[in-house]
């Protein structure tokens, strides 16, 4: 499927600073007037809420039932949030689309580029362009325990590593890479520039 104009996603390892960012860049572009809005996945449906039940280790999920509650909940995002913005022509900026799933659901039974395929059979539109926070696993370790917020069950050395491996193998051709260690001025800056409006 071809790149939707105006969708802009943001990808990288927790701690990595993407949903502060995808906030500044959507408050800059509210400053100039330009319609655009900020959603985040998992969403904040009930099909969100029960994957922040598997995030937090509330509850377990097999690989194949987490690659489906995520498709599941991206289908609703898309219904609900990303495509009537579109439609009444917003940009919109998404924090986590189905490159996270790739990145984070891939292992022992499935690959970084199956996922990708299977979001992509899906019918799930891509975006124009992905802006990939680069931090290495130790950094974004660093910056997650200075949070005050609880552990997300992907957040150690071992997994942050094997996600930004498969990353590596699966982030699209039109992905902008940032260095996540900037100032959220430059990366602002460097983000909107991609940006056009
Ligand atoms: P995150 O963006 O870190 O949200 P918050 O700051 O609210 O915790 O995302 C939450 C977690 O969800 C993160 O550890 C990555 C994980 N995740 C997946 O494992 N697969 C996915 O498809 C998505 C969208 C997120």
């Amino acid at each position: 499927m071809a790149q939707i104009p105006g969708f802009y996603v943001f990808e990288g390892l927790d701690g990595s600073g993407k949903s502060t960012l995808s906030v500044r860049v959507l408050d800059l572009l509210n400053s100039k007037h330009v319609p655009a809005i900020c959603f985040a996945e998992p969403t904040r449906y009930e099909s969100g809420l029960y994957l922040r039940k598997f995030l937090s280790g509330e509850i377990e999920l097999s690989p194949e039932k987490q690659i489906e509650a995520f498709l599941e909940d991206r289908e609703v995002s898309l219904q609900r949030n990303i495509l009537p913005s579109l439609s009444q022509k917003k940009i919109v900026l998404l924090d986590r689309y189905m490159y996270s799933t790739a990145a984070y659901q891939s292992g022992e039974f499935f690959s970084a580029k199956e996922i990708l395929k299977k979001n992509l059979d899906r019918g799930f539109p891509e975006p124009e362009k992905v802006f990939y926070l680069e931090i290495e696993p130790e950094e974004a370790l660093a910056r997650l325990k200075g949070r005050d917020t609880t552990k997300d069950r992907f957040e150690t050395i071992s997994a942050l590593t094997k996600i930004k491996k498969a990353y590596e193998e699966i982030l699209p051709e039109n992905t902008v890479r940032l260095d996540a260690k900037l100032s959220t001025e430059e990366l602002v800056k460097l983000i909107t520039e991609k940006i056009p409006y």
